[in-house]
């Protein structure tokens, strides 16, 4: 026989144990015993509504607020677009001012993430039109951005047009019988930036085939931000002036004026520039 007040005490701590593990319901997680990641607690973005059954909470190094709103990037994460974020973290104002079309003769006005529209169809007139169009690189000349300019070149252009921008790439190598290698086997000849059809063209044939590609070779929009397509332009150019013993560089551009403008000279005509 069990005497009554145990018999209320077991009952009354077996009705705990049942309802502790309660069903989750529309609104409510539900009670369980060590969920674990079973089921992933959603937050909504920007509220503080506290759904009350994350017990893990205080547990937690970070609180339900921190949580539930939008968290900085992730340190090191690259923007997609452009940002004037420097290596070191720090901000290159006047690269966002030049960017953002600020007191600048030279500078194209682009948003705020750096996404630039381009308004040209992908067709041969609209092509011609970007040629008649696109002139001066939004960009100085920089000793930096050459650099840039020369990595990005040599990952994603040289294989086929070369690392002297001749069009003599790796998959369009000759044939060499002595050492068995039998040449590349691309389809079609990469263009030689060398021909002076290439070095007098404007800076907009070099930035649509970047946007489309032309013919078997693809375009470079998803691959390559707005900065570095143009910084690739200008490592283009710096190759064609060393072809003509001319110079393409952040001092001086004796190659052709309308192609880039170097940075010693554009700081002289900011500071001149109208507010
Ligand atoms: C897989 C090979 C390949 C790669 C990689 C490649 N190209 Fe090309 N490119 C070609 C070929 C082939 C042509 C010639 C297309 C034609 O005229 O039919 C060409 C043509 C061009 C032209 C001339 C377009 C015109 O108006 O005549 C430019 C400019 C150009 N490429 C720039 C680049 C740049 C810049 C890169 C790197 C970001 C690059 N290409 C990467 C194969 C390639």
């Amino acid at each position: 026989m069990i005497p009554i007040r145990k018999f209320v005490v077991l009952i009354m701590s077996l009705s705990v144990f049942m309802v502790s593990c309660s069903p989750s319901g529309k609104n409510k997680t539900g009670h369980e015993y060590m969920p674990d990641m079973a089921h992933a607690i959603a937050y909504e973005a920007n509220v503080y509504g506290s759904s009350s059954h994350n017990t893990w909470d205080k547990e937690s190094s970070r609180s339900r607020r921190a949580l539930s709103v939008p968290g900085k990037p992730v340190n090191g994460t690259v923007p997609r677009g452009y940002s004037g974020a420097m290596s070191n973290g720090e901000i290159d104002q006047s690269k966002i001012d030049m960017i953002r079309g600020k007191n600048q003769l030279n500078a194209q006005a682009t948003t705020v993430n750096g996404h630039v529209g381009f308004y040209y169809a992908d067709n041969e007139d609209e092509r011609l039109r970007a040629i008649a169009e696109i002139k001066a690189n939004p960009f100085p000349i920089t000793k930096k951005g050459l650099e840039i300019g020369k990595e990005l070149y040599t990952i994603n252009c040289a294989i086929c047009h070369g690392d002297a921008g001749d069009g003599a790439g790796y998959l369009v190598r000759d044939a060499n019988p002595a050492t068995g290698d039998p040449g590349g086997k691309y389809p079609a000849a990469p263009a030689n930036f060398m021909l002076d059809d290439l070095i007098n063209s404007s800076n907009g044939r070099y930035y649509f085939s970047l946007i489309y590609g032309k013919n078997v070779m693809g375009g470079y929009a998803d691959k390559l931000s707005f900065e570095e397509r143009w910084q690739v332009i200008h490592y283009i150019r710096s190759l064609q002036a060393a072809s003509k013993t001319l110079i393409y560089n952040e001092k001086m551009n004796t190659l052709n004026a309308e192609f880039g403008v170097p940075l010693k000279m554009k700081n002289q005509l900011a500071s001149v520039s109208v507010k």
